[in-house]
C-alpha cells in the first residue's frame, strides 16, 4: 500500500498542477450543467472493452469542458502487487488476493474523493471489473457519504470473437505479460475471465437495480438498454457511448487552400482561393489518388475557400455550416494592424487568454468548441472522413483526437496572419486590463455583425461558388445536389 499511495501522490500533485479550478481558470459551459460531483462506474467482465469506453469518455468529456479522471484499478493492483504470475490471483477462494484486491478499490476511491472534493475534479470514471453487487453496494455507500452522484456503464458481451480480438489487441502488450508470449497470454487471460464469472451478478434493471441510473452497452453497441438517467451529464453519456464505435477509421483534418484574404492578411470573411490556394487543391487531389483514399467522406465548411478546395478533388462532398471559420465579429476582413489600432483593448485582451476570449459580436475558442459538438459526434460516427475546415476550427477537432483539454490548445503558429499578429505587441499593458470573462459579450463601439456571405467584396447576388456541376465527372451531378445541403 506505499506503493500505491506513491502512486496517488503523484497523481494527486499532477492533477493540481493541471486543475483548472485551483488556477482559477474558467470552467466551460458544460462544467455549469453538471451541480454535484459525478462517479461513473464501469461494471462487466475482463476484455469487454470497458478501459476503451473510459479513455474515449474521458478524452470527450474534458474536451467539452468538463473536468474528468480515470482511476483504473489494475493499475492500483500492480502498484501494490509488483508482479503477476498467473489467474490463480484472481480466484474468488483466493483470500489473501481477494484482501488485496479490496483494499486496491478502497484506495482507489480514496483518490476518487480527493479528485472531486480537492482537485476540482467533476466527474471520475472507476475503470473496474465491479461485477458483485457487494462491490457496488460499497460504491453506493461511497457515493452517498460523499454526495456524489453515481452513474453505471455496463459492457456486456457475449461475442467470442468480439472478445479474443480484444485479448489479442490490448491484453497482450499489458504491463501483466511482459514475456509477450501470445498463446500463453491467450490461454492465462481466458481463465482470468471464467475466474470472475463465478462471481459475477450482470445489472437487473427489473428488480435489484431498478433504481439505479446505468446504461448496458450490448455487444459493442448493436443494443442498449438505459436506466433512470437523472440529469443533464448522464445524458450527454449516453448520447456519447451511443454514437462511438469500435471499428478503426482514418480522420483526415485538412485547412483550406490559401485565400486571398490570407494574402493580404485579413482575418475572417469569405475570399476565394488564391491562385497558391488552387495550387494546393490540386496537391490535395494528387495526395487523395496516390494514396487511394476510398470509401472518403470529404466535408468542408459553407465558406467559398474550403467549398473551392474540395471541388478540385471531384468527388460528392458535404457542406456543413458549423465548420466555419471562428467568427471574429467586428474584427471580420481586419488585418492585425486594423485591429490593433482601431480595438487597441481587444487586441490586448485576446493576448492575454486568447482560448475565452471572445471576439465582440463573434465568438470564442470556447464557444467554437462548443459548436463544433456535433462534428465529432458525427466524425465518431463515421468511416473515413477528409475534413477540409480552418484554422481555429482544426485546433479544437485536434484538440479532441490528440486528448488534450480545450483550454491547452496550442495557439500559435506560423501562418502568416497569426505572426503579423504576435510580432506587433499590445501597445496596452494588458495585465493592467480586467476582462469580462467570455460569457458576457463586450460591449464595443460596433456590435453590428456583417453577414458573412455578402461580406465586402463579395456582391449578394454573387453565387456561393462555382455550381459543383461545373467541376464534376459526369454522372456524379445528381449525388452531388443531394449531398450539398445546408
Ligand atoms: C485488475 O486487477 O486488473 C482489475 C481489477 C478489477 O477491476 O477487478
Amino acid at each position: 500500500s506505499r506503493f500505491i499511495m506513491s502512486c496517488n501522490q503523484r497523481d494527486s500533485a499532477e492533477a493540481k498542477k493541471n486543475d483548472v479550478r485551483l488556477n482559477g481558470k474558467k470552467c466551460s459551459w458544460a462544467s455549469y450543467m453538471t451541480n454535484s460531483p459525478t462517479m461513473i462506474v464501469m461494471i462487466g467482465l475482463p476484455a469487454r472493452g470497458k478501459t476503451y469506453m473510459s479513455k474515449k469518455l474521458t478524452r470527450y468529456l474534458n474536451w467539452i469542458g468538463v473536468p474528468t479522471k480515470v482511476f483504473n484499478l489494475g493499475v492500483y493492483r500492480r502498484e501494490a502487487v509488483r508482479s503477476y504470475k498467473s489467474y490463480d490471483f484472481f480466484r474468488h477462494d483466493n483470500e489473501e488476493a481477494m484482501k488485496i484486491r479490496k483494499q486496491c478499490a478502497l484506495v482507489a476511491l480514496q483518490d476518487v474523493k480527493s479528485y472531486l472534493t480537492e482537485e476540482g475534479g467533476q466527474i471520475a470514471v472507476f475503470d473496474a471489473t465491479n461485477t458483485t453487487r457487494e462491490r457496488r453496494d460499497l460504491i453506493q455507500a461511497f457515493v452517498k457519504e460523499n454526495a456524489f452522484k453515481v452513474f453505471f456503464v455496463e459492457s456486456v458481451c457475449d461475442d467470442p470473437d468480439v472478445i479474443a480480438a480484444n485479448i489479442l489487441e490490448v491484453k497482450v502488450s499489458s504491463p501483466d505479460y511482459p514475456e509477450r508470449h501470445r498463446e500463453r497470454i491467450v490461454d492465462d487471460f481466458l481463465k482470468r475471465i471464467e475466474c470472475y464469472k463465478v462471481t459475477y451478478q450482470p445489472l437487473d434493471p427489473d428488480d435489484y437495480d431498478r433504481d439505479l441510473s446505468f446504461i448496458k452497452v450490448i455487444n459493442v453497441g448493436r443494443r442498449f438498454l438505459v436506466n433512470r438517467v437523472q440529469d443533464y451529464i448522464q445524458s450527454k453519456i449516453v448520447y456519447y457511448l451511443m454514437n462511438i464505435h469500435v471499428h478503426s477509421h482514418s480522420i483526415y483534418l485538412c485547412r483550406h487552400g490559401e485565400s486571398d484574404y490570407n494574402v493580404e492578411g485579413r482575418i475572417g470573411g469569405d475570399s476565394e482561393l488564391s491562385p497558391r490556394g488552387r495550387h494546393f487543391s490540386h496537391a490535395l487531389r494528387d495526395f487523395v489518388d496516390e494514396h487511394k483514399l476510398s470509401d472518403l467522406k470529404v466535408w468542408t465548411s459553407q465558406l467559398r475557400r474550403t467549398i473551392q478546395t474540395a471541388e478540385e478533388l471531384g468527388v460528392p462532398y458535404e457542406q456543413w455550416k458549423i465548420l466555419n471559420e471562428i467568427d471574429a465579429g467586428v474584427c471580420e476582413e481586419m488585418t492585425y494592424e486594423m485591429i490593433q489600432q482601431t480595438f487597441p483593448e481587444e487586441f490586448a485582451l485576446r493576448d492575454q487568454d486568447k482560448y475565452h476570449y471572445r471576439y465582440p459580436g463573434g465568438e470564442s475558442y470556447q464557444d467554437l468548441v462548443q459548436r463544433l459538438e456535433p462534428v465529432i459526434m458525427e466524425l465518431e460516427r463515421q468511416g473515413n472522413v477528409l475534413v477540409i475546415c480552418h484554422q481555429a476550427v482544426m485546433r479544437c477537432l485536434l484538440a479532441y483526437f490528440l486528448d488534450k483539454s480545450a483550454g491547452q490548445i496550442h495557439l500559435t503558429t506560423n501562418v502568416r496572419t497569426e505572426k503579423t499578429f504576435e510580432e506587433n505587441p499590445a501597445p496596452f499593458d494588458s495585465s493592467l486590463i480586467h476582462r469580462r470573462n467570455s460569457y458576457t459579450p463586450l460591449s464595443s463601439h460596433d456590435q453590428v455583425k456583417r453577414p458573412r456571405l455578402y461580406s465586402a467584396g463579395n456582391q449578394p447576388w454573387l453565387p456561393l461558388a462555382p455550381t459543383p456541376s461545373a467541376l464534376m465527372p459526369e454522372g456524379l451531378e445528381s449525388q452531388v445536389s443531394d449531398r450539398v445541403t445546408g
